[in-house]
């Protein structure tokens, strides 16, 4: 019985042949010349397509924009953060710098509260901006274990804000809770600008006042009102 290359053996050797002829002709040309001939009958070439960075934004700003997020603080509350604002140094930190859990130290030093904690208008922000970021896991009232998520995610909710152990956190601490995350809690960092994860602040302090663990007395006011943060 014989082959199916023994029924057409003058086929298979042309193809090989052919092959071997196209192989050479492409080493000897170059994929330059038939891609500059396929742009001619097609128009385009993919050899001038425009690459991007990784990041990259496709398209430039408009004319006279002005980038929304920066890596620095704005100078004062509701500005749009155009650069660092002079003299004032970024302290920079990270989940590792948090400490402990439940000890709620000063994280960074220096850190001041610019906002007045008391100011219905401080209150009224934070209320707004905790409805928003934070409630779904910590509850209306603070008590994780109202938390809207609380069914569904046993773990996730069960961290009480109103409770004795986060009024005794410094205002830092929370701070830096919304700015790096800890832990199963996302950071909030580049959601949250400087001044709103302060108004947060103020306003999960009047949960706690509310809840009986944190007496309303108002704390000093901050040496530096004016934003400038150190
Ligand atoms: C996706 C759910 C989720 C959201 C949203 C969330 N948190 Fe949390 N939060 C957690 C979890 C989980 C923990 C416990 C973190 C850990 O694993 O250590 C926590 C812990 C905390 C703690 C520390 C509590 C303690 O006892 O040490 C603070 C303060 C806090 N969150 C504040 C906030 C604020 C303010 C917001 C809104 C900006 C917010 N969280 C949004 C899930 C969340």
């Amino acid at each position: 019985m014989r082959n199916r290359t023994d029924l057409h053996p003058t086929g298979a050797r042309r193809l090989v042949r052919s092959m071997v002829a196209m192989l050479a002709l492409t080493t000897l040309v170059g994929c330059k010349p038939l891609d500059d001939a396929m742009a001619s009958v097609f128009g385009r070439s993919m050899r001038d397509s425009r690459s991007f960075d990784p990041y990259e934004h496709p398209m430039p700003p408009a004319e006279g924009s002005v980038a929304f997020a920066a890596g620095n603080w704005p100078s004062a509350d509701g500005e749009v953060n155009l650069g660092q604002p002079e003299g004032v140094a970024i302290p920079y930190f990270t989940q590792f710098d948090l400490g402990t859990p439940g000890v709620g130290g000063e994280v960074v030093q220096g850190l001041v509260n610019p906002t007045d904690p008391m100011s219905a208008e401080s209150l009224e922000r934070g209320e707004e901006l905790y409805s928003r970021f934070c409630v779904v896991c910590h509850g209306p009232d603070g008590v994780g274990a109202n938390a809207y998520i609380a069914d569904k995610h046993p773990l996730l909710p069960a961290y009480n804000l109103s409770g004795a152990q986060v009024s005794a956190y410094s205002d830092q601490y929370i701070y830096a809770m919304i700015r790096v995350g800890r832990g199963l809690m996302p950071e909030y960092g580049g959601r949250i600008t400087h001044f709103d994860r302060w108004h947060i602040v103020n306003y999960v302090r009047q949960l706690q006042v509310q809840a009986g663990t944190r007496s309303a007395e108002a704390p000093a006011p901050a040496p530096d009102a004016d934003g400038g943060d150190q």
